[in-house]
């Protein structure tokens, strides 16, 4: 890269905006990007620490499971569909030879992202797409909560790598499903990932992370508006349904974390 410009092999060039981020999205922005207020209640409802229990399983089940450096070369380590930054920030903590790179599809992740910690590099970029990313190019790619290529993922990978996907499980935030009308998560979630990402990969490990979170209302928004619930909300109804729940409320944080190696 030079004076914020980055120049791939081939010749091309890409501005660095001045927020830090590199766009490589071809055409417009696509709709299942967060949008500026789906990021900023993300970004606020992390700080508060409320899935720091996912941030530090996540962060050790990595060092359990990363590859030794190869020739002096430990490999990226790659967040699809990272958000703010804040599970990769954490997990970079345990890695401090590597570098990480962040891709997202929304600009507003990316800015936040670029400043989440001074090895993070962020990418706005489709996760659906051919990644921009060299083949064998990371140790470990993390996807917590967001789309995945397993082909695309299965290339970037070196061999000896390692994969690990967060989802939700079905009683994740079960207090709150009903009382706000939020998604449900669908029962037999974790064998229908392996599956899907059965031609590329192999599941070496499974935990769960559960705990309690205490939420007040402030929290509460930005719970619901920092996902896929914020697309089928309307927010009169929901400050009406929060009103009628207690202050603080007991919420169950419950997710599976899975790693994957790669098949050779
Ligand atoms: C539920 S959020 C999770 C963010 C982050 N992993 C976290 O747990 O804080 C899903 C993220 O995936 C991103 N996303 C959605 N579609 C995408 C795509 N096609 N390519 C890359 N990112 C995508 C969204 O912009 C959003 O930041």
């Amino acid at each position: 890269m030079t004076d914020g410009v980055l120049r791939c092999l081939q010749g091309h060039s890409f501005d660095v905006a001045k927020q830090g981020y590199v766009n490589l999205l071809r055409g417009a922005a696509k709709f299942s990007a967060d949008t500026a207020a789906m990021v900023a209640a993300r970004a606020d409802f992390l700080a508060a620490g409320h899935y720091a229990p996912i941030a530090g399983a996540l962060a050790a089940l990595a060092r359990e499971k990363a590859p030794e450096a190869t020739g002096g070369d430990p490999g990226c380590v790659v967040d699809i569909g990272g958000g703010t930054g804040y599970h990769l920030a954490r997990v970079m903590s345990e890695f401090p030879d590597s570098e990480g790179i962040l891709l997202d599809i929304s600009k507003f992740a990316a800015r936040r992202a670029a400043r989440a910690h001074p090895r993070i590099s962020a990418v706005v970029a489709d996760a659906w797409d051919g990644l921009p990313l060299a083949d064998g190019a990371a140790s470990v790619v993390l996807n917590v909560f967001a789309p995945r290529n397993p082909a695309e993922l299965r290339r970037i990978l070196r061999p000896e790598g390692v994969l690990l996907v967060v989802t939700p499980r079905p009683d994740h935030l079960r207090e709150l499903v009903e009382a706000l009308g939020l998604l449900r998560v669908g029962e037999q979630k974790d064998e229908r990932l392996t599956d899907r990402l059965s031609a590329h990969f192999t599941e070496v490990a499974r935990e769960r992370s559960r705990s309690t979170m205490t939420l007040d209302h402030k929290a509460l928004p930005q719970l619901v508006g920092m996902g896929p619930n914020a697309w089928h909300q309307q927010s009169e109804r929901l400050e009406e349904r929060i009103a009628r729940l207690p202050e603080p409320c007991d919420v169950t944080l419950s997710v599976t974390l899975t790693a994957y190696r790669p098949l050779i």
